[in-house]
């Protein structure tokens, strides 16, 4: 269909090598509409007679409803030239050859992509507020369960689950808002720019923008082409976010092996081994764990592929398209499958609690009691626990208040400490498992009241993140119904 200076037909071979086809029906809708707009605005600005723009509408409004012959077009190159093959065939080639005036494949394709990337964004924002919301709901439920908190995966302090829920709240938030953030820079039209130097044609680009639900134009018609930063930027996000959930899959599978026992999948999202009957293995973790590496993989090669690009498009661009929609449902389909291992995993309270009271993981509590309390210095409060824990270690004892009291006596024989043994005992026991969280003073600690706090500042902000995800999606969705009205108003008042 495009072919004027070359002659003949390209070779199948090659054809089939750079068909974008098969991945472009997750852009077809957008192409679509992109194209009706496109042609309402030309109207409107006196370069196309109302009857062709409404012969073209009907043609498009066709594809929209049976896109299979469109797709099946095997001939084209992509969704852009088979779209437009598909029009002139239905209405002739004079008035379908005017649907590709005054732009190009290059502005066109960027357009279907920022839209695509628009809904998948806010699709992704949604899926993500859900998985909050049942993070907090754990975490509500589990504001007392005693956990040990790791360091270098070694006992480090008491802490709660509900504590370590909330954690991964942050990070999730914190993915929205990135998410959020890109929405922006993603919202604006390229269309109108064509192929790299825009149009003698006066197009009225505001006008199409508005149409489909831009918030602004991106403006500069080189870069609204050809540049994909914004594409990478929401690359990066997703692969910041799956690497997240990736370490809460990494935590799961380890609290799920037998030395740990903190955890237990349901059976519903268990695997087992075609040779050991006694395995329950956690592989939708396993595998989550290893997608996020795939998407890892789709962001570098997306930047691979743009690195050495010269100004304007090359067709190098469309390679990013399938890594780009292969991410989206990827990201999606792992923050379904993680929030149903959240939502029905059986958490074993009382292991995790067993775990901590047989800890010195409150050391600190115990060296932090020594200097607010009896004026010790931090340093030498840390070092007394240190031999204790030592002491307790070397005499096969699990915890410092296993110690008995003349081993204690020895120890502060031996040294210059001015404390007694009662002292130190009753600050051993003040600093107990349990006791050692309602100590605990700093914002954010694990204690109860800080718990609470937590919980209900982040479910206020879930709601306030779905409010805004609403409103771009209905911004969205009332352009788009607009759009159809104009459409069916064209297409209805031809008498047909
Ligand atoms: N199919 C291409 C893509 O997805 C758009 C075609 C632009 N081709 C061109 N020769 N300028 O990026």
């Amino acid at each position: 269909m495009y072919r004027s200076r070359p002659g003949g037909s390209i070779d199948r071979e090659i054809l089939n090598y750079l068909s974008s086809l098969k991945d472009d029906f997750a852009v077809l809708f957008y192409d679509i509409i992109g194209s009706e707009a496109h042609m309402i605005m030309l109207h409107e600005i006196g370069y196309l007679s109302r009857e062709e723009l409404a012969e073209i509408l009907k043609a498009l409004e066709e594809a929209k409803l049976h896109p299979e012959p469109v797709m099946k077009k095997n001939e084209n190159e992509d969704v852009h030239e088979s779209i437009e093959s598909f029009v002139v065939e239905k209405i002739g080639m004079d008035k379908g050859g005017m649907l590709q005036t005054a732009r190009s494949r290059n502005d066109q394709v960027m357009t279907d992509l920022k839209m695509k990337v628009r809904d998948d964004i806010n699709e992704v924002c949604v899926l993500l507020g859900d998985m909050i919301e049942s993070l907090l709901k754990r975490a509500d439920s589990n504001k007392d369960s005693i956990m040990v908190l790791y360091t270098h995966l070694q006992h480090a302090q008491i802490g709660t689950f509900s504590h370590y829920l909330l954690s991964y709240t942050e990070s999730l938030f914190r993915d929205l808002e990135r998410l959020e953030d890109s929405y922006s820079r993603i919202n604006q039209s390229p269309l109108g720019s064509l192929a790299i130097g825009g149009s003698i044609f006066s197009v009225d680009r505001n006008r199409t923008a508005s149409l489909l639900g831009f918030d602004q134009l991106s403006t500069n018609s080189i870069d609204a082409t050809s540049s994909r930063d914004v594409i990478l930027e929401y690359l990066s996000c997703l692969s910041i976010l799956m690497i997240t959930l990736s370490r809460i899959a990494e935590d799961l599978i380890l609290w799920t092996t037998n030395e740990f026992e903190y955890i237990e999948l349901a059976d519903s999202a268990s695997s087992t081994s075609s040779a050991m009957p006694q395995k329950k293995n956690p592989d939708p973790l396993e595998i989550l764990r290893s997608k996020s590496g795939v998407i890892l993989g789709n962001l570098t090669a997306s930047m691979a592929i743009l690195k050495g690009l010269p100004s304007g498009y090359s067709r190098d661009l469309q390679e990013i398209k399938s890594l780009v929609f292969a991410s989206t449902i990827t990201t999606e389909n792992s923050i379904r499958i993680l929030r149903f291992v959240i939502d029905s995993c059986i958490v074993h309270k009382s292991r995790m609690l067993e775990v901590a009271t047989k800890s010195f993981a409150n050391a600190v509590d115990v060296a932090e009691l020594l200097t607010s309390k009896e004026s010790l210095d931090f340093r030498s409060a840390h070092k007394l626990v240190g031999s204790l824990v030592k002491l307790a270690l070397s005499s096969g004892k699990s915890t410092l208040k296993d110690l008995e009291g003349n081993q204690i006596e020895q120890l502060l024989q031996a040294s210059e400490y001015q404390i007694s043994v009662e002292t130190l005992r009753e600050i051993i026991a003040a600093s107990s498992t349990e006791k050692s969280l309602t100590l605990r003073k700093s914002k954010g600690s694990p204690n109860h009241s800080e718990q609470v706090e937590m919980i209900l500042h982040n479910q206020r902000r879930l709601q306030n993140f779905r409010e805004r995800t609403e409103k771009r999606k209905k911004a969205v969705e009332n352009a788009y119904d607009d759009l159809s009205k104009i459409v069916r108003s064209y297409s209805f008042s031809s008498g047909s």
